[in-house]
């Protein structure tokens, strides 16, 4: 059944020719990974978007709020469409624009509006790539930025350029990480949370800190902990122990490297020596780097299998059933963020495209 199902998928294709391109995430499985035109991480799928400019059609092997950035991203005049909308990310649910700006208002009380000395405004809000169109526009209306984890760093440096202190939503595994990396003390991030605002941090606490941290996480990478790293440790001597920096900080602070599935595929492409490799991401990409890297020993650090179940959801059945309704003039599935929330988002996704990588 399978093979009838590529077949399709392959005719609906050729059928429409430069009209489509297919986009997928890392994350994908094979069955889908092998019909997309580009692979990439999410700063590179949102790159992509931009630069297909002959396809009217933008099919999204990924999550929603990757087909949403797609949408803001793409020429007006091209339709973006998720094969299955039931493929969301529970972290990105787990911030909604109402509590953030519940969050903002609280955070205009203690902090007030007015710029300091060097003319850097109170709080500059960065959203992760992994949230709502409706928290990108936030972030653009607020002078705010949005970061991926590849590039998590630059932005935050950013941010701290115009600011005194960055609100990071909605993970805060990568706020954390990647403000300790910078050299933020832990107790320079207090987390917000809506049940107990600031975590009851004291007003002292507050003055000083750098980065308010949002309550969110993946629930894949969340299953990752350092038993697991040094499990493998004692197993293969030398391992090189890499992961997503979606991780809790003790996992980040135990691995060897932590990095986004783009440097996490070129750190293995790069190593010219047979190495073993323990891996902190999703499942299907750590299968695929082991198929595809065989003088490398590699796996994954969870022994239980952790897919991401959202991005499993784009099946290749409705990869197919979208690209024939594509060639019957049909378009399911259309992806389309306002034009208001997407003129704001698109200022924020602006500002991190105009930063060095
Ligand atoms: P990347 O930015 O590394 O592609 O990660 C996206 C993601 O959803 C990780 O969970
Ligand atoms: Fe969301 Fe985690 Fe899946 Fe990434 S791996 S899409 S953060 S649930």
């Amino acid at each position: 059944a399978n093979d009838e199902l590529h077949a399709r998928i392959r005719a609906a294709k050729e059928t429409l020719g430069s009209r489509v391109v297919i986009l997928g995430h890392f994350y994908q499985r094979d069955e889908v990974v092998q019909h997309a035109d580009f692979l990439g991480d999410s700063f590179q799928l949102a790159n992509a978007a931009q630069t297909v400019p002959e396809a009217e059609t933008i099919v999204f092997c990924g999550v929603h709020f990757m087909a949403e950035t797609a949408d803001i991203l793409a020429k007006p005049t091209q339709n973006v469409i998720l094969p299955n909308l039931a493929a969301g990310c529970s972290m990105a649910d787990m911030a909604d624009l109402d509590s953030v700006e519940e969050c903002w208002a609280q955070l205009e009380e203690i902090y007030g509006a007015e710029p300091d000395a060097d003319g850097r405004v109170p709080v500059i809000p960065v959203t992760y790539m992994n949230s709502s169109a409706a928290l990108k526009g936030f972030c653009g209306r607020h002078g705010g930025i949005v970061c991926t984890s590849s590039n998590a760093e630059t932005v935050l440096e950013d941010a701290f350029a115009r600011g005194q202190r960055v609100l990071f939503f909605p993970d805060q595994h990568l706020g954390r990480n990647t403000a300790k990396k910078m050299g933020v003390a832990l107790e320079q991030m207090p987390m917000w949370n809506p049940r107990k605002p600031l975590g009851g941090s004291t007003s002292e606490q507050l003055q000083d800190a750098r980065v308010i941290l949002w309550h969110g996480f993946c629930s894949v990478h969340k299953r990752f902990n350092v038993g697991q790293i040094e499990a493998a440790r004692a197993e293969f001597p030398g391992v090189r122990v890499i992961v997503h920096p979606e991780c809790p900080m003790e996992v980040v602070d135990a691995a060897d490297e932590a990095g986004s599935t783009d440097y996490i595929r070129k750190a293995v492409a790069a190593a010219t020596e047979p190495t073993t490799f323990a891996i902190g991401t999703e499942i299907n990409m750590v299968n695929r780097l082991a198929a595809e890297f065989p003088q490398h020993t590699i796996f994954c650090l969870d022994p239980v299998v952790c897919p991401c179940s959202t991005m499993y959801r784009i099946h290749p059945g409705y990869l197919a059933w979208v690209l024939e309704e594509l060639v019957a003039g049909r378009s399911p599935n259309v992806i389309e963020v306002d034009e208001v929330t997407a003129a704001d988002a698109r200022l924020a996704l602006e500002r991190m495209l105009a930063l060095r990588p």
